[in-house]
């Protein structure tokens, strides 16, 4: 079975809703920051502050070749991963691709409630969190809208619609 790749925006719900879904379609759940974290004992946010985001880029570049190289699995992408290198259209390549698209309001709201700690986020705050994250959704949407299902995911104000939203994942690949 080919893998199956979340991509969006950072706090779209990429994670959460992609443990789920590995659960019921009983297959293995990789989170792409976590793989890195876990291969240099460093969090993301210490890889940003030590080799800046050029930095990142690439370690991150390779990392993705190395987890989409696996089968089977899902796997959640970091919200920048598809915006940079070639790495949307390899992406397509190794599995369904799955654009989960929020607002920026729930984005917002979905940070507020996150405690993972986002490099590019950090030190903004209420209107200036908005305009930014606005302004960068736009610039990544070309780069988003090259997968191969759209699942709108306004509706995820809650933990518990993390199960519809899921089905509607399942159902959608299944057509
Ligand atoms: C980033 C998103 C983060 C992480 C890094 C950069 C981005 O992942 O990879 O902080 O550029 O959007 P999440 O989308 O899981 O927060």
């Amino acid at each position: 079975m080919q893998n199956i790749i979340l991509l969006g925006y950072m706090g779209a719900g990429k994670s959460s809703v992609g443990k789920v879904l590995a659960k019921k379609l009983e297959r293995d759940f990789y989170d792409l920051d976590w793989y890195i974290e876990r291969r240099f004992r460093q969090k993301v946010c210490d890889i940003f502050a030590e080799r800046g985001e050029e930095g990142f880029r690439k370690i991150e570049r390779n990392m993705m070749h190395e987890v989409a190289e696996f089968e089977d699995i899902v796997l959640a992408l970091g919200g920048g991963t598809p915006c940079f290198f070639d790495n949307m259209d390899y992406l397509n390549t190794r599995g369904i691709t799955i654009f989960m698209n929020a607002s920026p309001d729930t984005i917002v709201s979905h940070l507020k409630i996150s405690h993972t700690v986002r490099p590019l986020l950090q030190q903004k705050q209420g209107q200036e969190l908005l305009d930014h994250i606005t302004h960068q959704l736009e610039e990544r949407m070309p780069f988003y809208r090259k997968a191969q299902h759209i699942i709108d995911v306004n509706c995820l104000d809650s933990f518990d619609k993390i199960d519809t939203l899921v089905d509607q994942i399942i159902e959608t690949i299944k057509q």
